[in-house]
């Protein structure tokens, strides 16, 4: 796929921001969408244009890119009036970025290809930070030409991208991937309110760990989110809640797995809109 593709892009949300715009810069005339107006004013760019409605994006360029939080979001930008199925046309390649359900995106992928319509769940892994550096890592899911198509565009927002079978195989990955995460964040949170309890300043137990083997990008970044009171979401707390939701629903019912399910699903309504690493003030109330 040369540099001129055009690319739709659905969803600008933390991620959708920061992603379509690398690949403004990467040469990409991008049209955006998104649902609630004024969104656009993030952009400078000389090569991004406004469309008013899915159906006009899938309409207009060659391969559609769909950012948007959860399976609600697919199904209205899929299905719903002027949606992406409304259209007719074929031939087209949409990549699913959300994290969605396994079976949704199999959904989607089954009405697309109804269509003549090339569909990829290819959600990543990352936040705002890796999203502006083009250092994601995508897992996909679906047909292996399609994938080797849209590769130069996956190349330019991530640093790994692979594909790990049929469609829904990459969400499947990603809700792995997340339930570590929940499993980090709600570890990170416990040893550090571990660590108050008994006298031990947060400050020298996060440079412990983050010189002793277990220190990693993630515990620094969340480590330091704690240490400052910066509870602003990078990754929102309702976000994790809803994935770990999605992975029960795909068969997870390990010991942590369910622990982390129930802690994050209560922090949800206080905490929802702040970071997954305020999971430390829910956990500092019992
Ligand atoms: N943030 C992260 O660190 C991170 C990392 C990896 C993966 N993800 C995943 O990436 C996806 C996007 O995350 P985000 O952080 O960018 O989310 P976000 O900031 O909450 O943005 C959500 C986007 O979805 C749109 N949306 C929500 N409901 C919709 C609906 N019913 N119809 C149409 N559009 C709808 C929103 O439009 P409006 O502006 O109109 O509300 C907005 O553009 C999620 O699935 C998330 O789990 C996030």
């Amino acid at each position: 796929m040369n540099i001129k593709t055009t690319i739709g892009w659905i969803g600008l949300g933390r991620m959708g921001i920061p992603m379509s715009k690398r690949l403004m810069d990467e040469g990409y005339p991008v049209m955006v969408y998104n649902r609630t107006k004024g969104k656009e004013e993030a952009f400078t760019e000389s090569l991004f244009s406004i469309s008013s409605s899915p159906a006009e994006i899938l309409k207009k360029n060659e391969v559609v890119v769909v950012m948007v939080s959860d399976d609600k979001a697919i199904q209205d930008i899929f299905t719903g009036p002027f949606g992406l199925l409304s259209t007719g046309v074929s031939g087209k390649i949409i990549i699913n970025m959300s994290t969605i359900s396994p079976d949704v995106s199999k959904e989607m992928a089954l009405l697309c290809n109804k269509q003549g319509i090339h569909y990829l769940d290819a959600p990543v892994s990352g936040s705002v930070k890796q999203a502006e550096t083009g250092t994601l890592v995508v897992m996909a899911g679906g047909e292996e030409d399609a994938f080797q198509k849209v590769r130069p565009i996956l190349n330019h927002l991530s640093k790994l991208a692979i594909r790990v079978g049929a469609n829904g195989a990459g969400n499947n990955a990603k809700l792995a991937v997340n339930t570590l995460l929940g499993i980090m964040s709600q570890g990170l949170a416990e040893v550090v309110l571990f660590a108050q309890q008994n006298g031990i300043q947060t400050e020298d137990l996060l440079n412990i760990i983050n010189n002793s083997a277990m220190g990693n990008v993630y515990l620094k970044i969340k480590g330091d989110a704690i240490l400052n009171d910066n509870f602003q979401a990078a990754f929102a707390l309702k976000h994790i809640a809803k994935d770990l939701r999605l992975a029960k629903q795909s068969g997870l019912k390990s010991p942590l797995g369910t622990t982390i399910l129930k802690t994050f699903q209560e922090a949800e309504a206080e905490y929802g809109e702040e970071d997954i690493i305020a999971v430390i003030k829910k956990l500092e109330k019992e």
